[in-house]
């Protein structure tokens, strides 16, 4: 929250949104600050949380991100936590739509896990012991998705166990992915960041942090 408010937040009473905002945990940090907040997510579930987590004032929106258009406009776009999950067909039309969305001045920040951490950095297997549960987590890495694939073992009291196993396939897309996108967009990559202490972008960082603004157009 803190490099939202040093690198973002510059100005008074800002525009801001939080594109897939979840459970409102940043829009609830921010709701002292004196800014206009907007979040917008597709899950109800989420959305009823952030409800009860945010001032009044601000604004929740339950919608599928990738065929909303904002009637407004604003001066700081936030998407954190791999939230800007799309697939190659849709990312270019939601990264135009954000691009649409933003101020003249705007700024837009997309944050996700950095892909070559998640590639050389994270082993490819884990497991771990909790009370009567143990997990077994397998990753992989393509095609700009890390796929997690998790396997639940709990005791029962009768001794047998149950199994649950899910998926999860998350976008990663490296920063010249993301940037690549964002230029057909007409944003302009300008400040990347490995951690929110503004740290240089490494294969050791787990984080990637992009800052975006409109293309400057070349002098005539
Ligand atoms: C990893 S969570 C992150 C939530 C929040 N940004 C945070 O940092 O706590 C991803 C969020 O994206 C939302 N989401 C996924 N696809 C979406 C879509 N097409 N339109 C709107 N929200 C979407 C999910 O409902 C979920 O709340």
């Amino acid at each position: 929250m803190a490099f939202i408010r040093r690198r973002l937040l510059t100005r008074p009473a800002l525009a801001l949104l939080d594109l897939c905002c979840g459970q409102g945990r940043h829009l609830a940090a921010l709701s002292q600050d004196g800014h206009t907040l907007t979040g917008i997510d597709s899950s109800v579930c989420l959305l009823a949380l952030a409800a009860g987590a945010v001032n009044s004032d601000t604004r929740l929106i339950h919608a599928d991100v990738r065929s909303y258009c904002f009637a407004q406009r604003f001066d700081v776009i936030i998407c954190m936590e791999s939230s800007f999950n799309f697939d190659d067909s849709e990312a270019p039309s939601v990264m135009r739509m954000l691009a649409n969305s933003l101020a003249k001045d705007g700024v837009l920040l997309l944050h996700s896990f950095n892909p070559p951490y998640a590639k050389h950095v994270l082993p490819r297997r884990t497991w771990t012991e909790l009370d009567r549960v143990f997990i077994c987590e397998g990753r992989s890495y393509d095609n700009n998705k890390l796929v997690i694939i998790q396997e639940r073992f709990t005791l029962l009291e009768n001794g047998c166990y149950d199994r649950f196993t899910s998926e999860i396939a998350m976008s990663m897309r490296e920063k010249r992915n993301l940037s690549v996108l964002a230029a057909e967009a007409g944003l302009d990559l300008t400040e990347v960041y490995g951690s929110f202490e503004e740290g240089e972008l490494n294969d050791e960082q787990p984080e990637l942090i992009c800052l975006f603004r409109h293309a400057q157009l070349p002098a005539q």
